[in-house]
């Protein structure tokens, strides 16, 4: 071999050597070659409550009763494994909080399922705190006062739902990898008791940059198979965008984020790099394709008019007719993409970021007490979409949204290490909680048997006059009327440890006729790598959430070992397992707003929380295990209810369930923008909740006589208002809002309304209707 053939040998090699390594290179920032270390599954099911009737759960007033539907409510779940060893499950609730008594009967129904892989230690069930859905699912009475009791209806679909979501997650258990990002958006929270916060101390404040969290920490999930499969994230906002009068169910603005972002990765295949392609008014692709094969408006109009009203039918297979849109755009054997939006430490933070201004001469409100020449009724928050709160809650849904796609786009850091988890039942009721004192030693002081203070009744700036139902009201509410006169007087103990808080109820000392509040409660830790979720039963403030997240951070990056060093991401998940109102920081406690005087267990309960926390982190971190001898109280045979059922469903003679009261004018052609209105013929929407389903759907003319859906439940355009003419009648309407996209297709359209009627002997019998067709230009 001569020289200058050994030379470009030489030379070949090297090149041959750097174009693999380039293209290794670039297939492992692509994630090829991932030695994915964990198994994910992701699941999804709907949890949407009865639609009508129903006390919506959080702002606790009593006239706030589901009528309709905006959109649909979901369970939304991850399970993250080690091939042969622990894994985790997360459930991230369409609903106000977790309760209790659905995580008690969650976890039975797995153990009769799957034996003991998952329990109470490795399962967390979050809720969004959405003041939109179905109340009556909470066992202790508080909670289900203004709800006329426990309503097994709200109950049994949100148990059934997240069952349904943990069994799809846990069957779509595949090898894949976890990312994780974090970034800050500013525009979804303002403070709502910032006179509370600015009680906290100076130099604690002067840490941070802003008096609330903006940090949204997201998770996603790379299938192997699939690539990406889904994406959770938390972030701190309170789910009050809709208001208290509102009286359709929604998932508020973290339900429409999750909504959105599903839809956007939908229609994107593997998502776009480009959040501004997206709005949430988008038609689904598939739709989209039919595009109008009749451009011409005169031939459009010909081929409505030969699709006039028909009369109301019954249906035996309602389900199928009321095809999911959604359904039909995904890829039969691919698992859907899952978006959480899930809930943190929002006790003190509010999407209404106008802020806070009197409805009367439309003044900011009083700063230190929200009130209005001292009414506190008269001062309410603004979204940005005031006065439009649909508006509100999808702008918020939508900046949460694009933050997350963003963070979704850009996440890089892989999560790597141990699944882990630790879990513990603390009694709150008279906990001994050991502080430093200052100059030195320590000091052991208690909290106290729950009680609610004055400012409790007072209620927020996002729903002022929150639970109207002070001591000694024995108007209105039956349930309260048959409950409250067992309320006791506090003692000389009980008042002197909540000092300075001024008792309204003395809810944690009575337990008749059942517990009015929690005493025992869950608190848990759930390790993914260098992540760590802190499940709290509860709504921690700002600066409340900080404290505890720095205390497990210490204890996690402390002592010999060094797994975390310091790169570890703790979360907060607000609002798990169970729930039990506020913690606030001592220094806000005394300033005695809202969130303090909501605050159950006294001046110490933050102190006791992270006392807890402390302990299961040091648990984690030597791989000790955790005691576990207490269990909450079962409730669920005590409970009781007043809600009346549904009778039966009338329609006046001649007329079937389903047919049209109101169609669409003759001929009408409509522009988008436009809202179709069209009412129907109804019945009760508790006769079937449409799990699954829809009330309403819009479709499309695909060709000369085959109809495609369009739009259902799910979609933000569409509206389902159920009414009935006065309180006891048999007869009742639904009303359908289509407000059309500006993405809809030109073409000819149709509203359905689908739903079920109750006869006086009991039976159940489905029917559907539909309006008219017209165009849309
Ligand atoms: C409706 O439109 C069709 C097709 O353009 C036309 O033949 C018919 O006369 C119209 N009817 C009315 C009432 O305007
Ligand atoms: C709020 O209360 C604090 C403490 O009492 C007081 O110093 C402050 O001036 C008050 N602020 C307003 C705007 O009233
Ligand atoms: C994500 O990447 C894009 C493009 O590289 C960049 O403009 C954006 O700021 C990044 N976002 C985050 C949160 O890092
Ligand atoms: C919780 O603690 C209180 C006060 O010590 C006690 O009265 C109560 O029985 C305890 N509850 C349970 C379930 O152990």
């Amino acid at each position: 071999m001569d020289l200058s053939a050994r030379f470009s040998l030489q030379w070949a090699r090297a090149a041959i050597w750097l174009w693999v390594s380039l293209v290794i290179f670039l297939l492992n920032t692509r994630g090829f070659f991932s030695e994915s270390s964990y198994l994910i599954g992701l699941g999804n099911y709907d949890i949407t409550g009865p639609a009508a009737d129903v006390n919506m759960m959080g702002y606790a007033n009593t006239e706030q009763v589901s009528g309709g539907l905006h959109f649909r409510l979901r369970a939304r779940s991850f399970i993250v494994a080690e091939p042969q060893g622990n894994r985790v499950v997360f459930v991230n609730l369409d609903a106000c909080m977790a309760s209790q008594i659905v995580t008690i009967k969650v976890l039975e129904r797995l153990k009769a399922r799957y034996g003991d892989l998952y329990t109470e230690k490795n399962v967390a069930i979050s809720g969004i705190h959405t003041h939109a859905g179905p109340g009556g699912y909470l066992q202790y009475v508080v909670y289900i006062i203004t709800s006329l009791g426990f309503v097994s209806q709200s109950f049994d679909v949100i148990v059934d739902g997240i069952e349904k979501s943990i069994i799809q997650a846990h069957e779509n258990l595949q090898p894949g990898s976890i990312f994780v990002n974090k970034g800050e958006l500013l525009d979804a929270g303002v403070i709502r008791s910032p006179s509370a916060y600015l009680n906290n101390p100076i130099a604690e404040r002067a840490k941070y940059n802003y008096n609330v969290d903006k940090e949204m920490t997201l998770l996603k999930f790379v299938d192997d198979q699939w690539g990406p499969v889904g994406s959770f994230n938390w972030f701190a906002t309170h789910g009050t965008s809709m208001s208290r009068t509102n009286s359709l169910i929604s998932g508020d603005n973290k339900g429409a984020a999750a909504r959105f972002m599903e839809d956007w990765f939908e229609q994107n295949g593997v998502g776009s790099s480009n959040t501004n392609e997206y709005s949430s008014d988008e038609i689904p692709r598939r739709v989209s394709n039919i595009i109008s094969i009749h451009d011409n408006h005169h031939e459009l109009l010909e081929l409505a008019a030969s699709f006039q009203s028909p009369p109301g039918q019954l249906a035996t297979k309602i389900m199928s007719a009321a095809r999911r849109v959604r359904g039909a755009l995904r890829q039969a054997d691919k698992p859907g993409f899952v978006s959480a939006f899930c809930q943190s430490n929002c006790g003190d933070v509010s999407p209404n970021v106008l802020g806070a201004f009197c409805i009367d001469s439309g003044l900011p409100c009083d700063f230190n007490h929200s009130t209005c020449g001292g009414k506190n009724e008269l001062c309410y928050g603004r979204g940005p979409g005031y006065p439009d709160e649909f508006e509100s809650t999808c702008i918020i849904g939508e900046r949460q949204m694009r933050k997350a796609i963003d963070l979704f786009n850009n996440a890089s850091e892989k999560l790597e290490g141990k699944v882990d988890y630790r879990h513990a039942y603390v009694n709150f009721s008279q906990l001994e909680v050991t502080l430093p004192k200052q100059g030195g030693g320590s000091e052991v002081v208690k909290t106290c048997p729950a009680a609610l203070g004055f400012s409790f009744a007072a209620g927020t700036t996002d729903g002022p006059g929150a639970f109207d139902f002070k001591q000694g009201d024995d108007k209105g509410n039956p349930f309260w009327r048959m409950v409250g006169n067992v309320l006791k007087t506090p003692d000389k103990a009980q008042v002197d440890c909540h000092d300075p808080k001024p008792i309204l109820l003395d809810i944690g000392e009575v337990t008749q006729p059942y517990d009015w509040a929690p005493s025992i409660l869950p608190v848990q830790i759930l390790r993914i790598g260098q992540l760590i979720i802190l499940s709290v039963p509860a709504e921690f403030t700002t600066m409340a959430g900080r404290r505890l997240r720095d205390a497990v951070k210490s204890v996690l990056i402390s002592g010999s070992n060094t797994e975390f060093n310091s790169n570890v991401h703790v979360v907060i998940a607000g609002l798990t397992n169970t729930y039990s109102q506020y913690v606030t920081t001592l220094e806000e406690y005394e300033v005695q707003r809202y969130e303090g005087a909501s605050t159950l267990y006294g001046p110490n309960t933050l102190s006791a929380y992270i006392q807890e926390f402390k302990k299961l982190a040091t648990a984690l971190l030597n791989g000790q295990s955790v005691e576990l001898d207490l269990q909450p109280p079962n409730l669920l045979d005590k409970q009781i209810s007043l809600l009346t059922p549904v009778v039966m469903d009338t329609t006046p003679a001649g007329v079937n369930f389903g047919d049209v009261i109101t169609d669409v004018p003759h001929n009408a052609t409509y522009k988008t923008g436009d809202i179709v209105t069209v009412v129907f013929w109804s019945a009760c929407p508790r006769n079937d909740l449409m799990t699954e389903g829809t009330f309403s759907l819009v479709e499309i003319l695909d060709g000369k006589d085959s109809w495609v859906p369009a739009y259902d439940d799910d979609d933000f355009c569409l509206r389902f208002k159920w009414a009935r003419p006065f309180k006891l009648s048999a007869r009742s309407t639904a009303t359908i809002e289509w407000r059309i996209p500006q993405t809809a297709a030109p073409g000819v359209y149709r509203i359905k309304s689908f739903g079920a009627s109750k006869s006086l002997f009991g039976s159940i019998r489905h029917f559907t209707g539909s309006s008219s067709a017209f165009v849309v230009t």
